[in-house]
């Protein structure tokens, strides 16, 4: 049996810091009010000019340092990204270009803050059927353009960054199992209030959540998908060695270890320094946790995520 294996993990976060105080003198919050409801005290924002691609790209260089693999080893190439540098050509279209990687399948996914999820499953696919043996894929975010920077309920959660892996093709586990799901019924609770086919009153497309709502379906769901993901792997709770969860809030994130049975060691949480940067935030949280020495060859990871669409998923990994 093939496996897809991550050989190598990679992330960059934009130098300009945004904290909880900043933003108290740009809109009725506070540092208590956003620590306590959801974790984060800091996040990182693209400079002026500073696009999608360019988190990527730098991610990307990383992650293929640690795989130590060449431009000419990789041959597909998947961007989960919400927030595009362009409508076309694909953010991995762009990316293949700036890495100098030759021709190989490149594309973008959309599935908001899951996208790092769905487009680890679909290079995993690639990588099963022999469709590709060395994938970059990566989450790479700048939020903090479609955020509406008024809106207290949002701003404040959001910040800009990327991570990447390379997976490649092994006879070890690897990606054990993926689990995917959407329920496009919710798409009002958590969108953006225009696009390009319909375009927003004012502009640019900002972000629209029913924060609280969101909360409760993001808490239920999470559990339901780590109850599924450790019974189609046999597994107990307390078994699985990590969990890298996507980083909306510090409450969704222990209510789903307390469902995973472990203790808040055993969780990656960037979200304090991060803040939520969609697509970027597992990706991120991995890599942090690859190079600090925290997850370390062959233990068990499980991946899960929650976002709009709703969209949501897990993975349960041999790192
Ligand atoms: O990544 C994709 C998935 N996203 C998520 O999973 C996000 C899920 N939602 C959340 O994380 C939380 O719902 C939020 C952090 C967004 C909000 O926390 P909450 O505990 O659900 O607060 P709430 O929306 O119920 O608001 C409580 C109060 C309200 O005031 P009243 O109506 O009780 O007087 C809000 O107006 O807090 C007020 N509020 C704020 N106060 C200070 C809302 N935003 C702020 C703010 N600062 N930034």
């Amino acid at each position: 049996m093939t496996y897809s294996r991550i050989a190598g993990t990679g992330s960059h976060l934009p130098e300009k810091v945004l904290t909880n105080h900043d933003l108290e003198r740009m809109v009725d919050t506070s540092d208590q009010w956003i620590v306590e409801r959801t974790g984060i005290r800091r996040r990182h924002l693209a400079a002026a000019g500073q696009t999608t691609c360019d988190l990527a790209e730098q991610a990307a260089r990383r992650a293929m340092e640690a795989a130590a693999v060449r431009p000419a080893d990789i041959d597909l190439v998947i961007v989960a990204t919400t927030t595009p540098d362009r409508v076309f050509p694909s953010t991995a279209c762009l990316l293949q270009a700036r890495l100098e990687l030759g021709d190989c399948p490149a594309f973008d996914v959309q599935a908001v803050c899951t996208g790092f999820v769905y487009a680890l499953d679909v290079a995993n696919r690639f990588i099963q059927t022999g469709g590709a043996r060395c994938a970059l894929v990566v989450g790479a975010e700048t939020m903090s353009r479609i955020v509406d920077w008024s809106d207290r309920s949002t701003c404040i959660l959001f910040g800009d960054g990327a991570g990447a892996v390379i997976l490649r093709a092994s006879d070890e586990p690897g990606i054990v199992s993926t689990h995917l799901h959407a329920d496009g019924r919710y798409q009002h609770l958590l969108t953006t209030d225009g696009g390009v086919s319909d375009p927003p009153p004012g502009g640019n497309p900002h972000i629209r959540m029913s924060g609280n709502e969101v909360f409760r379906v993001a808490v239920n769901t999470l559990g339901a998908i780590v109850d599924e993901t450790l019974a189609a792997n046999g597994l107990e709770q307390g078994s699985v060695d990590w969990l890298v969860p996507h980083q909306a809030n510090i409450r969704i994130i222990r209510a789903t270890a307390r469902k995973l049975g472990l203790p808040m060691e055993r969780v990656i949480v960037t979200i304090e320094e991060q803040g939520n940067t969609s697509a970027a935030s597992i990706p991120l949280a991995l890599d942090t946790a690859v190079r600090d020495g925290r997850i370390r060859r062959g233990e068990t990871l499980l991946l899960e995520a929650f976002g709009g669409g709703f969209t949501w998923g897990s993975a349960l990994l041999v790192y």
